[in-house]
């Protein structure tokens, strides 16, 4: 693989995550459990692969958090800053906040919660051979009408910045993953609150600057929604989504240190059971994911859902798409269908809850 120099890689890290509450309660969304180790590991080990070694970090809402647990980011070959905006700034306003501790000509910009396979490499290339002031990674999609969508001219051009429509002229959608030119950085307004989306790109179009695409389709997926991220993690596992920061090989299933499987226990679809988290006989546990100590008892089904820590499913109980808080209790023979989301430290009590009458 080609390799990028002269680039700092800048990650916005700073958002409150509302969509993936409550797990986003306890920790931020770059910091949730994804296929074993936080969902940052896997951005900052593509990072790395790409040759990029000096990466900041924008924070906002629990930014302590992020340094606590990886440094100065030598264990990983990187030199890693943070920059805390004391009042979220945005994603613009956070990218301008962090300015000054840019060293390199172009800044490597990512929102901290996607997962893509596209090449870094090309996409700095892409930018240089152009002389853009900012290249966009555009990602094609099967269905352009659930996001904004970016238009571009032969020459690659972005023409515009359009809203949501039902019938979108494009499959192009911005990818959240944008290079810079550092002087256009320094042009946009500081110590306020900017959207890069809304207000720096269509700005930069409405003054006749170079704003350039580039096209891609390989793996791309916003892990925002609670059913994107255990697709996700899923996909990690499974090797659909490739990472080298996956603690394991890929397959149907990560089970962690000190968790603990029954025999006759059913594992697939890349689920995690994390670190001390049980899944006892006659369970089945599906494209779900487990945080550390969280506990499946006899029988019971979860699919296409996420146990926080501590968590802990009854006998029986059925899940599907269901995001549980850490130490949540779902008691014995409760069904939880689509979306529902049960708060931490709450307890339902035995079959409390059921929707069909067969089971
Ligand atoms: P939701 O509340 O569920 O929409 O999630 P979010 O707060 O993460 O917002 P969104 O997904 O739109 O943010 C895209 C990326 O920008 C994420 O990686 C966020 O962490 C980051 N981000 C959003 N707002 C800010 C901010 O004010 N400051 C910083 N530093 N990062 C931000």
């Amino acid at each position: 693989m080609t390799s990028v120099s002269g680039a700092d890689a800048v990650i916005l890290v700073g958002g409150k995550g509302t969509r993936l509450r409550p797990l986003t309660l306890s920790a931020p969304k770059p910091m949730l459990p994804t296929a074993g180790v936080p969902f940052l590991s896997h951005m900052l080990s593509r990072i790395r692969a790409a040759g990029i070694t000096h990466v900041v970090l924008g924070t906002s809402y629990r930014a302590e958090v992020f340094e606590r647990y990886f440094g100065d980011g030598s264990a990983l070959g990187l030199d890693i800053e943070y920059v805390v905006e004391s009042e979220p700034l945005d994603t613009g306003g956070a990218i301008r906040n962090v300015a000054d501790h840019l060293r390199a000509d172009d800044a490597v910009i990512f929102n901290g919660d996607i997962l893509s396979g596209a090449d870094l490499a090309a996409l700095v290339a892409a930018h240089r051979t152009s002389r853009a002031d900012v290249t966009l990674h555009l990602q094609r999609v099967d269905d352009p009408s659930r996001f904004g969508s970016v238009p571009t001219a032969d020459d690659g051009r972005v023409t515009a910045f359009l809203e949501k429509t039902p019938n979108p002229p494009t499959d192009q959608i911005n990818a959240g993953c944008y290079v810079f030119r550092r002087s256009v950085i320094e042009e946009i307004p500081a110590g306020r609150r900017v959207s890069v989306e809304r207000e720096t790109f269509p700005g930069l179009l409405e003054r006749g600057r170079h704003v350039h695409g580039f096209v891609d389709d390989s793996y791309w997926l916003d892990v925002g929604t609670p059913e994107a991220f255990v697709r996700g993690s899923a996909d990690l596992v499974t090797g659909i989504a490739p990472s080298a920061a996956l603690p394991g090989p890929a397959g149907q299933r990560l089970v962690l240190d000190g968790a603990v499987v029954a025999g006759d226990a059913e594992v697939t679809g890349g689920s995690t059971v994390g670190a001390g988290a049980r899944v006892a006989s006659g369970a089945r546990v599906r494209g779900s994911v487990l945080f550390d100590g969280a506990e499946v008892a006899e029988g019971a089904v979860v699919e296409h859902s996420v146990l926080g820590a501590g968590a802990r499913v009854g006998k029986d109980a059925v899940l599907r798409g269901v995001v549980l808080g850490d130490r949540a209790v779902v008691g014995a023979g409760c069904e939880l269908l689509d979306g529902a989301r049960v708060w931490p430290e709450i307890e339902l009590p035995d079959s409390a809850i059921r929707f069909s009458s067969d089971a």
